[in-house]
């Protein structure tokens, strides 16, 4: 007669392991489902958050209007890789992404250098020389409902004298 091994029957006399291939297996099934489970059950609850509460991945905050306006000149942010451009009351985001294989250029008393393979732009941005195909383009700056300044990044301005925000303090 042939024995069959399960959790419930066990032969205590031999020397099977504590846990028999079907039991491991079980389990296995057991844990797959419950992460499936959890996957979906966070999946859902995202959905029903309200989008309108989401920032969108290309958009950031740049703070305060009176501390942004504080600082007068052209300011670098290192992760959105951003200048930011403060001039009487006025501010401007461009990027600072050079045009040609996307590394970051510095400013420079005659405008920007890139340092990977030398491509230069006037102080508004324009190529003047080196490899770079197109202009440092410009982004969105506008105020949130929160008050505070905020770039869009998915929204470019080519026309540097269009770009500024005049925002209220
Ligand atoms: S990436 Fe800037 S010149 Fe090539």
């Amino acid at each position: 007669m042939p024995r069959y091994r399960n959790t419930m029957n066990v032969d205590k006399a031999s020397n099977d392991p504590a846990i028999s291939r079907r039991s491991f297996l079980a389990l296995l099934g057991v844990g797959a489902c419950a992460g499936a489970a959890h996957m979906m059950g966070a999946a859902a609850l995202g959905y029903l958050y309200p989008n309108a509460m989401k920032t969108p991945p290309s958009v950031f905050s740049i703070g305060r209007p009176q501390d942004v306006l504080a600082t007068e000149g052209k300011v670098f942010n290192q992760k959105y890789k951003t200048f930011i451009d403060v001039s009487g009351g006025k501010v401007r985001a461009q990027t600072a992404v050079c045009t040609h294989l996307g590394c970051t250029v510095n400013a420079v008393e005659t405008g920007y250098s890139c340092p990977c393979h030398g491509s230069t732009y006037d102080l508004l941005g324009f190529n003047t020389g080196g490899p770079a195909p197109r202009p440092l383009i410009y982004f969105t700056v506008y105020q949130g409902a929160s008050g505070d300044l905020l770039v869009d990044k998915s929204r470019e301005i080519q026309d540097p004298s269009q770009a500024w925000f005049t925002p209220t303090v």
